[in-house]
């Protein structure tokens, strides 16, 4: 069953034409590689799809409902979650406060609800208190719970901003180079971990640049270049399409 599709995806700033045309599927409970040399229309193409910005043209269709142009909270509502190339964590604060504070931004607990402690409220508070430990284990940061994000390693920090994508229980999740800026060695727990959340059912759409990680995680995957798309298959296939490889060594040469 596919959970998200996007047809004709188009979007346009000035004269540049970021993602032209775009369409692909993703089949529920599998992973979506999304590759292509830097400024290919990647993370735009994240940003179209959780609601960061509107598309020219096109549609996005999730679950087999039109959310075209909706805002990032409407799209977290229905459950598509992300996460952002650079880390956009809280430092100061501990791990496990970064995760409430996913959690909180979706609670309906109003200021009323929580200064008279509405049963709603109380409800809302244990549950959020469950899913954080839920949380810290599944992504394995239990050991970090209470240190300040900043201070954790890199590739934990990497996870954590995983975790809070979680927090809301998403269907799709939408990972904007999870394993950006931590070293070849250092990937292994992350990469372990986007396969445990496949394994949960959850969709996983994931943008990455290193290529043995992409290949063996991957279920199907898309690339672009210059904002089109230009393969679409397993991942033996794009890795062998002549329009991905000259796209790479296009890269590589500038
Ligand atoms: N908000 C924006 N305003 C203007 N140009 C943008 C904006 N976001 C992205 N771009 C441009 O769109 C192109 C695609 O960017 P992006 O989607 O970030 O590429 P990728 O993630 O594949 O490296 C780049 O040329 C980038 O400079
Ligand atoms: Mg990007």
């Amino acid at each position: 069953m596919t959970i998200l599709r996007v047809e004709g995806l188009t979007k346009r700033f000035g004269g540049l034409v970021a993602v032209n045309k775009v369409d692909f599927e993703v089949s529920e409970g599998s992973i979506l590689g999304i590759i292509g040399p830097n400024g290919a229309g990647k993370s735009t193409i994240f940003n179209l799809v959780s609601g960061i910005i509107p598309p020219d043209e096109g549609r996005v269709v999730f679950q087999g409902k039109e959310v075209t142009g909706w805002k990032p909270y409407r799209m977290a509502r229905e459950g598509i979650a992300r996460t952002f190339q650079t880390t956009a964590l809280f430092e100061e604060l501990p791990v496990y406060v970064n995760l409430l504070i996913g959690y909180r931004m979706r609670t309906r607990s109003g200021l009323w609800d929580v200064v008279l402690q509405t049963p709603r409220a109380r409800r809302e508070k244990k549950e959020a208190a469950e899913k954080v430990m839920e949380v810290l284990a599944f992504t394995g940061l239990a050991e970090y719970a209470f240190r300040p994000a900043g201070s954790i390693p890199q590739e934990a920090q990497k996870r954590l901003a995983i975790g809070i994508a979680l927090m809301g229980n998403p269907r799709l999740v939408l990972l904007d180079e999870p394993t950006g800026g931590v070293g070849m060695e250092e990937t292994n727990g992350i990469i372990e971990l986007i396969a445990r959340i496949r394994e949960r059912g959850i969709t996983v759409c994931v943008i990455e640049h290193k290529m043995r990680m992409i290949m063996s995680l991957a279920n199907r995957i898309v690339a672009l270049n210059f904002g089109v798309k230009i393969a679409d298959g397993v991942p033996q296939e794009v890795c062998e399409d002549r329009a991905v490889i000259e796209a790479y060594l296009g890269e590589q040469h500038a």
